[in-house]
């Protein structure tokens, strides 16, 4: 990551320009807005809050936990699902998440512009016209109310100096970074890979210009970043991302609240079926795209096969997976071919596109749950596996190294493996460690998993909201 990627160079000549600005402009916008805000009110810019998505968990679960801890504070949303009426929002929210809102201190704001932002209108600058929608779609949310304390949960960097010059206290809530400093390191070495236009790579001009783009786009994504009284992220990987790209120190995790509750009931059989059957089951759950990397467990198959075979063990491994489209079908067909190379064709099942009930039914029968995927942002599925009580063994890199598989209280609560080797041996290891170490593994991987509960999102959401208060 290059250092300097946020330090803006030009932003000397702009600053003759502040006052004319600040005449022209701030000044009326602050006075507009001091005599149109409403005291006691938090107000959410989720524009896409009826779409169900990971995002909107966190937007239910944060206006719950605030009503019950400042019941003196009216909530709002700024929602542009005009077609949804609040009942119809709220019950979605209960049926999707379990999330209970009380219905008499949340308000909608419907916002009329939002197809401003949606990626189609701009094939070209993307970024930085979605950007600049995000901004008029902010100004529209500003005519419409200006609040006290204003939180951007979807990622409109714009919208916060908006708020902020209107006076309001800003928290922004930050899933994923619009551009990082990776991003620019990538550029400017004219790989390939990020943009595979070769053109735009062997150019020399092209690729000044792209790359003087996205420096410029960075550097208002930092000046948008600069106003956020409060920054929370939702996990380690995007914290390092917003600490360099916005150059602040406080950024602070706050988890998702995951379910994980139904996978917590499940009554494990995986160490019945080893000593009975004496099979070693192992599971991997994720969809079959190609960076979850499944060739490296059929060879992983391979590589334990004999060994356990000469302790008295057979092997199983079963990868259950969603399977989108004809090219996640032709990947499976590939790996059925290589598992049938290596030898491994019996000991490997598909089940793809599995029940609920089903998937429910391969956990509690799973010793091993094998995860290959690097550099992945979190690993929803590493939790669940480690809730439903099998041994976790995943790629030494992203989420699971950085969140999840994470000593807990100094204790071991899973496995993190580099190369093909690595991983056959943990494997061996996890079946010869026998079964006491492996409950323990168990019981310190559940108590983990508290730290991405709800009662701890509720916590930490309100102690980093607190400090606008
Ligand atoms: C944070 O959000 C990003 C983008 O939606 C997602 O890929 C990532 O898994 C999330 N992290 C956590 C900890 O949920
Ligand atoms: C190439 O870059 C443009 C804009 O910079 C982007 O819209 C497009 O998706 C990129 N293509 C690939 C293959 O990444
Ligand atoms: C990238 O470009 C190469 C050669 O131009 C092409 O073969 C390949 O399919 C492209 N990949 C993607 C993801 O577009
Ligand atoms: C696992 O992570 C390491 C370190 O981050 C990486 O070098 C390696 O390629 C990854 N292994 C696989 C199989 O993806």
């Amino acid at each position: 990551m290059s250092s300097d990627c946020s330090i803006c160079s030009s932003i000397t000549t702009i600053l003759y320009l502040i006052p004319l600005l600040f005449a022209l402009f701030v000044i009326p916008f602050r006075l507009i807005s001091d005599t149109r805000r409403k005291s006691k009110t938090v107000a959410f810019f989720h524009p896409y809050c009826n779409a169900g998505g990971g995002g909107e968990r966190v937007l239910w679960a944060a206006i719950r936990t605030m009503q019950k801890k400042f019941p003196d504070r009216k909530f709002y949303v700024y929602s542009g699902d005009t077609d949804a009426t609040k009942e119809q929002i709220l019950l979605k929210a209960r049926q999707r998440f379990g999330i209970e809102l009380d219905p008499t201190n949340v308000h909608f704001i419907y916002l009329h512009w939002r197809t401003l932002v949606e990626a189609r209108h701009y094939p070209h600058f993307t970024m930085l016209f979605q950007a600049l929608a995000g901004l008029v779609l902010s100004l529209e949310a500003w005519i419409r109310m200006v609040p006290e304390i204003f939180i951007d949960s979807m990622g409109y960097p714009l919208s916060l100096p908006t708020f902020r010059l209107a006076g309001s206290k800003v928290v922004a809530y930050v899933h994923y970074p619009t551009i990082s400093c990776d991003m620019l390191d990538v550029v400017e070495s004219r790989q390939q890979t990020f943009n595979n236009s070769s053109t735009i790579a062997q150019s020399n001009f092209l690729s000044w210009a792209k790359l003087a783009y996205y420096r410029l786009f960075a550097c208002l994504y930092w000046l948008a970043g600069k106003t956020a009284h409060v920054v929370m992220v939702n996990g380690s990987w995007t914290q390092r991302h917003i600490t360099a790209i916005w150059s602040r120190r406080d950024v602070s995790i706050v988890y998702p609240p995951c379910d994980v509750e139904e996978f917590m009931k499940i009554e494990s059989v995986a160490e019945r079926i080893l000593e009975e059957k004496k099979t070693v089951r192992l599971l991997s759950v994720g969809q079959i795209r190609p960076e979850k990397n499944h060739k490296l467990q059929l060879e992983v198959l391979h590589d334990i096969k004999e060994p356990l075979k000469k302790k008295g063990y057979n092997v199983e491994l079963c990868i259950a997976g969603g399977c989108r489209n004809e090219e996640d079908e032709q990947r499976v067909k590939t790996l059925k071919k290589e598992a049938k190379e290596l030898g491994i064709e019996k000991e490997l099942r598909f089940e793809l596109n599995i029940p609920y009930e089903n998937l429910i039914d391969e956990l509690s029968k799973a010793l091993i749950s094998i995860h290959t995927m690097h550099n992945e942002h979190f690993g929803i599925s590493v939790v669940e596996a480690m809730a439903a009580s099998t041994v976790i063994l995943s790629n030494d890199s992203g989420g699971p190294k950085m969140d999840i598989v994470k000593d807990f209280d100094g204790k071991c609560v899973g496995y993190l493996s580099i190369t093909r080797e690595e991983y056959a041996e943990t494997v061996l290891k996890i079946v010869d460690e026998g079964r006491s170490q492996r409950d323990k593994i168990r019981e310190q991987a559940r108590k983990s998993l508290s730290r991405f509960s709800d009662s701890a999102f509720e916590t930490h959401w309100n102690k980093q909201f607190e400090n606008v208060l």
